[in-house]
């Protein structure tokens, strides 16, 4: 509506009015699906995913429909990785990656060093046979997973529930206070491409605990500790709800210097009020810019690790719950007033087409020795985009190992599926690691 008045007003003349009014009606098309309205917003939207369930086709079909963020429930833990020291087990975990890639989607590793589901030889080491054994297993999983991970869990959960504001007791926890930064400076040498994540639960207000893990932030970050983002997992029930400082509590850790992200979001519940909070969640994390996607902790109710909480966005039989369509419309996708919940959603096919357009792309680079990451916004002009291409040639010497929400032919770099209707003035970003040198890059945009 802001979109359509705005442009209504720069019109100049009645004719000019109507056109423009015309070219902002189809402009302001919504996205249909969680994942390309999240992508209008520069922002992710990913979901849990178990391997065995990818021959689910409603399971798959939902997943590849909605979303473009994928974390392994439990595939990546160390008991499923490493179940006996030194020999490694990928085989489920590289099943979702590879759906992953095959949907251009991308994956948050999860997790690569937590007190629980531990292999059993693991739990019975200590000292400095386990700090080896934790450090081997970080380089190893993140090495092996080097340019095909966004963000991971480097580790999950370290800090006590409760008002001591200390550290939960584990045995990692008893290798040393300095387990934590170990963990993050090995996963940074394995795969520098990669954003480094703390994530925990109980942290999303702030409280005892969330204030801890703040101070750690703090102080790596000023002592050059590499970390990148820190995660809120989100688990809401009556017995913890949203809290009302939410967003002030996610924009304090922004603040910091990291980003932000909800990693395991589900909200025990029903109808209205449960939709009213996916909504406030949602909306919170669109309002602090460091906030880059959101992850639900699973698709349909059924999936869930509290299943009868039905805290999901999909009932049992994969169709749309009132949660959904409010999620939808937090993220400004859907148009709820003519689509009812449980009606798929309208292929960007079919929709009428926006007028040819231009757009403007630039690049922030992440360059470490040997190698960086530039990520590309493509921010549509007045006309809004259908589609958009991105010139930008490399320098010699520099070859792309991965990319993502792009596809590549040469020196052009194209739109997926979800990311090629952007709105007028709305943006959307892809990315892609090489190893080399980045230079300067001068990236130009077409839009059709
Ligand atoms: O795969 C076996 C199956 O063969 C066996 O028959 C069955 C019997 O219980 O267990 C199955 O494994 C279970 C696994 O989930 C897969 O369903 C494990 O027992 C069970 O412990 C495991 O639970 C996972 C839990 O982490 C373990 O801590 C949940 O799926 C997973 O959703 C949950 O996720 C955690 C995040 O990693 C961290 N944050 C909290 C979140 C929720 O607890």
């Amino acid at each position: 509506m802001d979109k359509k008045r705005k442009l209504g007003v720069a019109g100049a003349g009645a004719l000019a009015v109507v056109v423009t009014l015309g070219i902002a009606a189809t402009a302001d098309a919504a996205a249909a699906t969680l994942g390309a309205a999240a992508a209008e917003q520069g922002r992710y939207f990913g979901t849990a995913v178990a391997a065995y369930k990818l021959s689910d086709s409603v399971y798959s079909g939902i997943l590849d429909r909605e979303f473009n963020m994928v974390t392994p429930e439990n595939e990546m833990k160390w008991d499923a990785t490493e179940p006996t020291q030194g020999s490694f087990s990928y085989g489920s975990a590289d099943q979702i990656v590879s759906h992953a890639q095959a949907h251009n989607q991308r994956v948050r590793g999860h997790a690569l060093a937590w007190h629980s589901q531990q292999p059993g030889w693991a739990q019975n080491l200590s000292g400095t046979a386990l700090r080896n054994a934790m450090v081997n297993h970080v380089t190893q999983v993140a090495t092996h997973y080097k340019g095909k991970i966004y963000a991971w869990d480097v580790v999950n959960e370290a800090f006590a529930d409760g008002g001591g504001g200390g550290r939960r007791d584990s045995n990692l926890q008893r290798t040393g206070n300095d387990w934590i930064e170990v963990a993050f400076r090995t996963a940074r040498a394995a795969d520098p491409g990669a954003k480094l994540c703390y994530n925990d639960y109980n942290t999303d207000g702030q409280n005892a605990k969330s204030n801890a893990v703040y101070a750690m932030v703090q102080d790596f970050k000023s002592r050059g500790v590499p970390i990148d983002c820190v995660g809120f997992q989100s688990h809401f029930n009556s017995a913890s709800p949203v809290p009302s400082d939410y967003q002030a509590n996610l924009q304090r850790f922004a603040n910091l210097g990291v980003d932000v992200q909800i990693t395991e979001l589900d909200i025990e519940g029903s109808g209205t009020t449960q939709a009213n909070n996916f909504a406030t969640v949602t909306r919170a994390c669109l309002a602090v810019t460091r906030c880059t996607g959101i992850t639900v902790w699973g698709i349909r109710d059924s999936d869930s690790w509290r299943a009868s909480g039905t805290p999901l966005l999909f009932d049992g039989n994969g169709s749309k719950k009132a949660a959904y369509t409010a999620t939808l419309t937090a993220l400004g996708g859907g148009n709820p007033t003519s689509t009812p919940p449980s009606t798929p959603p309208v292929s960007s096919s079919s929709q009428p087409p926006i007028p040819s357009g231009g757009c403007t792309a630039t690049v922030s680079v992440n360059q470490w020795q040997g190698g960086f990451v530039a990520t590309v916004r493509v921010t549509a002009g007045a006309n809004g985009t259908n589609a958009w291409a991105v010139t930008m040639p490399l320098p010699s010497g520099a070859t792309v190992t991965n990319s993502w929400s792009t596809t590549r032919s040469g020196n052009t770099w194209s739109n997926v599926s979800y990311n090629g209707r952007i709105a007028a003035g709305q943006y959307t970003e892809f990315g892609l690691q090489a190893t080399g040198t980045a230079g300067t890059l001068s990236p130009t945009c077409a839009a059709s």
